[in-house]
């Protein structure tokens, strides 16, 4: 027969399984719902097997525990809109961060009443040195982690009016330099601390937890508009250390392989978007370190047009290749399925209808394909950026559909804009774009944009779900 420990064993490899399977599934549409049923059952083995391994009193206060967070998650899961999630995630990522900080302390506690001969036990072994690098360096991207995600919060929910919060980078003087810093002395805190051995004191361990909370704060303020979607991944790899920390201190293995798996492929994600959209990976994780100049001065773009809902419908008519592009302002008009209807209307005339997905579009990764896929718009004419770019030229229009970054021109044509660099759906290069919003006012980046001034572009004003509505009406 197994011993208790050895099932424990079994269960973790099992639910370490399970979680690899929930992100190979996540990675695809047609296999996510397999991946977030493999996930949670995952997640109950895993919580079972950890149940075995600990007493009767602390798995009674942990049920108490996860019934009030399983409560306050069912009624936020229940509340939060579509377009709120990427805050939600960046709120989640602050608790993981905040755990690891909480978990951190709470070993070092642990390790003051400790029965004299274990510590010297440790000692001997080499065992106590280690302990406490685990400690340091798990409160470290803890508090990191914590303060990064809330000014991450406080970025994407875009309604607060403190400085720090704004979606437009904000750099203090010689802040790569404090960053330099405060990497420095944490390193030299650590040493002290480590040094400390039996004895080891709580200041430098409470004075690097400052200089944390202030560095991911430095880190995150300084990186804005176009680059966060590559800082919620960045901060999702960052909590996913911060876990693998606290499985060290807690000596637990699953954790440490959960938080490998979060950490990996967040580190993972940040990368290809940083690819996706041609910033340097270094410079982005490093809080826009080596980023040139950028102009933000308002410029004079000419005159703009205006179609009506009932010319849009007239052009669409008289056409046989439209494209739409899709953005964020779908997502907030909750315009999908109109958008769907729309396309159906177009194709039952005959006309080819194709979407164009840029990787950011929205506000989290997949936002837009997730939206569409609720719409039961066929995967098939949801085309990645890469894959429609060159078709814009032979399309007769484009709807940009709450989009302004992502089919920015100044990306591609003026090497001082914030953006530039970024690859965009080139819309322009179709005979009409019509772009619909509700004013003239920028994208997430704060950026102009001159798409909106060019002979080939009008725009349609007002609410997307309404005028796409009403399109849908006169056609
Ligand atoms: P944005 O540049 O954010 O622009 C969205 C546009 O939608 C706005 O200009 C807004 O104009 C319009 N809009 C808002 N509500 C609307 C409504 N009800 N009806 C019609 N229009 C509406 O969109 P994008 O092109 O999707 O670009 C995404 C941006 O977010 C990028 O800068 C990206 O880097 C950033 N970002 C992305 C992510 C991820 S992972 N996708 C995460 C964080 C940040 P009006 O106000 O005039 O209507």
């Amino acid at each position: 027969m197994l011993e208790a420990s050895g099932l424990t064993y079994i269960a973790y490899i099992l639910a370490a399984l399970l979680f690899i399977l929930a992100l190979a599934g996540l990675s695809k549409q047609e296999t996510a719902k397999f991946g977030c049923y493999s996930g949670m059952v995952g997640m109950v083995i895993a919580l079972l097997a950890t149940f075995s391994k600990i007493s009767a009193g602390a798995i009674g206060i942990t049920i108490v525990a996860m019934l009030i967070g399983a409560a306050v998650g069912l009624y936020v899961a229940r509340k939060v809109a579509m377009t709120q999630m990427p805050e939600l995630i960046a709120c989640l990522h602050s608790f993981v961060g905040l755990a690891a900080v909480l978990v951190g302390y709470n070993t070092y506690i642990e390790l003051g009443v400790m029965p004299e001969d274990m510590i010297a036990e440790m000692q001997l072994n080499g065992e106590l040195g280690i302990h406490l690098v685990e400690i340091f360096l798990g409160v470290f991207i803890g508090a990191v982690t914590f303060t990064g995600s809330i000014i991450a919060y406080g970025k994407l929910n875009g309604t607060y009016k403190l400085a720090i919060f704004k979606s437009a980078p904000l750099m203090i003087p010689f802040c790569h330099w404090v960053n330099l810093a405060a990497i420095v002395v944490s390193f030299l805190l650590m040493l002290v601390f480590v040094g400390g051995g039996a004895e080891a004191s709580a200041f430098p361990l409470v004075l690097m937890t400052i200089i944390a909370l202030a560095f991911g704060v430095n880190l995150v303020v300084a990186i804005g508009g176009a680059d966060m979607p590559v800082v919620i991944s960045m901060l999702n790899s960052y909590s996913g250390w911060a876990a693998v920390a606290s499985g060290f201190m807690l000596d637990n293995d699953l954790l440490i392989v959960t938080g490998a798996l979060v950490g990996s492929s967040g580190a993972i994600l940040s990368y290809i978007m940083c690819e996706a959209m041609n910033r340097s990976f270094i410079s982005v994780i490093a809080g826009g370190f080596g980023n040139a100049p950028t102009n933000t001065e308002e410029k004079d773009y000419g005159e703009y047009r205006e179609l009506k809902c009932n010319e849009v419908a007239e052009l669409l008519k008289n056409s046989s290749s439209v494209i739409i592009a899709p953005g964020y302002g779908m997502a907030v008009a909750q315009a999908q399925n109109a958008v769907a209807t729309l396309t159906e209307k177009l194709q039952a005339r005959g006309i080819t209808v194709r979407f164009a997905i840029h990787p950011v579009a929205g506000r989290l990764p997949g936002h837009m394909n997730v939206l569409l896929a609720e719409a039961k718009v066929p995967y098939d004419i949801v085309l990645e950026m890469d894959e429609i770019n060159d078709d814009f030229e032979n399309t007769d229009v484009v709807l940009v559909i709450g989009a302004n970054d992502t089919v920015n021109p100044a990306a591609a044509e003026d090497p001082t804009s914030p953006i530039a660099g970024m690859p965009v759906l080139e819309v322009w290069k179709a005979k009409n774009v019509v772009v619909f919003k509700r004013s003239m006012n920028p994208g997430y980046a704060g950026v102009q944009n001159p798409l909106f001034y060019k002979e080939n572009s009008a725009m349609c004003f007002g609410d997307a779900k309404k005028t796409v509505e009403e399109i849908v009406a006169d056609i």
